[in-house]
């Protein structure tokens, strides 16, 4: 908890990797690594007694990554009541024996939810690596 009694949210951070994680190996069979996390917003606090119920799917997956979304909603056991607290997008990258990128299963979407997390995956990808190349190439004084 932080000091005014509120879900420290690192802690939920490392659990949203740590779920995320098994989603990508359950997906690809093999070890799998995060390379990128993409913005995480916490939308509204948690308080003591919450219970915290946690949900992830993998929404697409490429050569050798895969982009697995998560999201956090606290609920009050008692009256039933609930809020989102956080969603996050996160990229694993599976890996070979020897620590190499491998190439993983692709991802058919078949619910209307399903498809629309597959559109969107490809939209933040594009930004993902548009923005690494950017800040790489500006640390390489080139722009
Ligand atoms: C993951 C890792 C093995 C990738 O190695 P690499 O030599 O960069 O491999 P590639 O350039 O072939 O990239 C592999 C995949 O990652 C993707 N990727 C690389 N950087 C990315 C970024 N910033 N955001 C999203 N995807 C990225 C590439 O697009 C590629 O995906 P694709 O094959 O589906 O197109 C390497 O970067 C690594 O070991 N990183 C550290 C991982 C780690 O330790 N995580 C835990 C942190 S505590």
């Amino acid at each position: 908890m932080n000091a005014h009694r509120t879900v420290f949210g690192g802690l939920v951070m490392s659990t949203i990797d740590r779920l995320a994680l098994v989603v990508a190996e359950r997906h690809s069979g093999r070890v799998c690594v995060t390379v990128s996390v993409d913005a995480m917003h916490f939308l509204s606090p948690a308080a003591e007694g919450d219970t915290l119920i946690y949900s992830a799917s993998v929404n697409r997956a490429w050569r050798t990554s895969m982009e697995i979304g998560a999201r956090v909603i606290a609920e009050n056991s008692y009256t039933g009541e609930t809020r989102h607290i956080v969603s996050a997008y996160l990229t694993f990258v599976a890996l070979d024996e020897h620590n190499r990128a491998i190439d993983v299963p692709p991802v058919q979407p078949e619910s209307d939810i399903e498809a629309q997390r597959f559109r969107e995956a490809e939209v933040r990808r594009r930004l993902r690596l548009d923005h690494a190349k950017t800040l790489h190439a500006m640390r390489e004084g080139r722009t």
